[in-house]
């Protein structure tokens, strides 16, 4: 990229960091001369460069030195002067480094059993759990008034509890109400339910009684006031929570709480060559040559251009209002574009309420500060598709499901229709 003197608008601006820019070319002419005679860049181009330096674009001086007899050497301190003075990476980019644009298979915890560093890493998490803790110690404030706070002990039941942050989380949600509680700690793998009940024995007592089984299928002696899961994928029910919990609503008490009590999943048109290249690179043999465009991937968003802001696609509630519990779902998303483009895939993220007004969100406007815990998913197009300004982009988007599997399907259908990814689930679904 050869930067000039006139910058863009920061929309076109917006749209050139989603290209794969190798270098930058700044030639000399673009330098001011400030109060003592050393070139300097202007606030837009100290702005862009920034950024670039962010995407970690090499910059590359071009043209004689032009500035009062200084040498080239003093662009180039200026330069490493703006490079060293960037502003510190947050939390999250600290936490992020290195899975920048690196495409990940989404988790399948039901089918698979997930290993002890993958909790570990969940359980590193500074804000989740302590939103999880919010929104119990509320909760039990709203079912249990001052005057019952001896005798009236909560069922909570926590759905998943993998290797028990959820019922430490609750443990002190409890006692920072003041209101006692009885908790089930429901697990499907055995790897975790050995660190659950190595916990029970040695810290929590009889207060808590560890359930080795899928929650599906478990009958409970008795009936929950609450219920507490974290099931939740970066694109919300990929990972099955509303079957899950949809299984499990036997275990409520009429009138009980699930925490979360809602969810719903982003989507975003975006540009990203970037990422278009890593999904071609995926492809594997003995599959058909352009399956690995018909699922999505885990990844930390980086080398990308958003094309319009996110919109909700699927929501989910529990306890689930629905009788016939059909999670199976079809949203259609228009989009309208600003900057002429080229479509490669949707962004996808999700919100959740846990209770109350408490929530966790990836959903880049609203993201949690510091929460860690999952990179956006991105659903790719086979084809690359040129957008023009002011065009809207609409796409279909289905959740599909049959008794064993649940699966997405997704096509464009405007400005011009793009093929239909995943039909029948025939490259990519989530086992039951
Ligand atoms: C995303 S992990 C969360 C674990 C833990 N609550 C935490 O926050 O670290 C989801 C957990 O739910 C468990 N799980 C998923 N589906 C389940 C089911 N149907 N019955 C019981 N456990 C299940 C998985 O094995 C996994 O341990």
């Amino acid at each position: 990229l050869e930067v000039g003197p006139d910058l863009p608008s920061s929309a076109a601006i917006d749209r050139w960091l989603g290209e794969p820019i190798k270098a930058a070319l700044l030639p000399t002419s673009l330098f001011l001369t400030n109060k003592k005679g050393f070139p300097v860049l202007s606030r837009a181009h100290q702005r862009l460069l920034g950024r670039l330096l962010k995407l970690e674009v090499q910059v590359v001086l071009s043209g004689a030195p032009r500035h009062g007899g200084k040498p080239l050497g003093s662009y180039l301190q200026y330069l490493e002067h703006l490079g060293q003075h960037r502003p510190p990476p947050s939390a999250y980019d600290l936490f992020a480094r290195g899975y920048e644009d690196y495409l990940q298979s989404p988790l399948q915890p039901l089918m698979d059993n997930l290993e002890s560093q993958t909790y570990e890493v969940f359980e590193k998490d500074p804000i989740k759990y302590s939103q999880y803790q919010q929104a119990i110690y509320r909760c039990l404030l709203d079912r249990v008034p001052e005057e019952e706070k001896d005798t009236n002990v909560q069922v909570v039941m926590v759905l998943g509890a993998g290797r028990g942050p959820l019922v430490s989380a609750a443990l002190r949600a409890s006692r920072q109400a003041g209101r006692p509680i009885r908790i089930y700690a429901v697990e499907k793998n055995p790897n975790a339910v050995v660190t659950l009940q190595s916990w029970q024995y040695e810290e929590w007592g009889a207060q808590v009684t560890v359930v080795a089984q899928d929650m599906r299928g478990w009958s409970p002696p008795e009936g929950a006031d609450l219920v507490v899961s974290e099931l939740l994928g970066s694109f919300g029910d990929n990972e099955l929570s509303p079957e899950c919990l949809d299984g499990a609503q036997h275990c409520l008490k009429a009138g009980g709480v699930s925490i979360p009590c809602s969810y719903s999943s982003f989507l975003a048109p975006i540009s990203s060559s970037k990422l278009y290249t890593e999904v071609r690179g995926c492809r594997e043999r003995d599959r058909d040559p352009e399956a690995q465009f018909e699922m999505p991937y885990v990844v930390r968003l980086h080398n990308y251009h958003q094309l319009a802001a996110p919109q909700p696609c699927f929501t989910f509630q529990h306890p689930n209002p629905e009788a016939a519990n059909d999670n199976s779902r079809y949203r259609l998303l228009a989009f309208r574009v600003q900057v002429d483009s080229v479509l490669h895939g949707f962004a996808g993220y999700f919100e959740t309420t846990l209770y109350g007004d408490i929530t966790l969100s990836i959903r880049p406007e609203t993201h949690s500060p510091g929460m860690f815990s999952w990179f956006p998913i991105f659903f790719p197009l086979k084809q690359p598709l040129p957008v023009k300004a002011g065009e809207e982009v609409t796409v279909a988007f289905w959740r599909c499901s049959t008794p064993k599997k649940v699966w997405y399907e997704w096509a464009v259908t405007a400005p011009v229709p793009s093929a239909l990814h995943n039909p029948t689930g025939r490259s990519y679904t989530i086992g039951l």
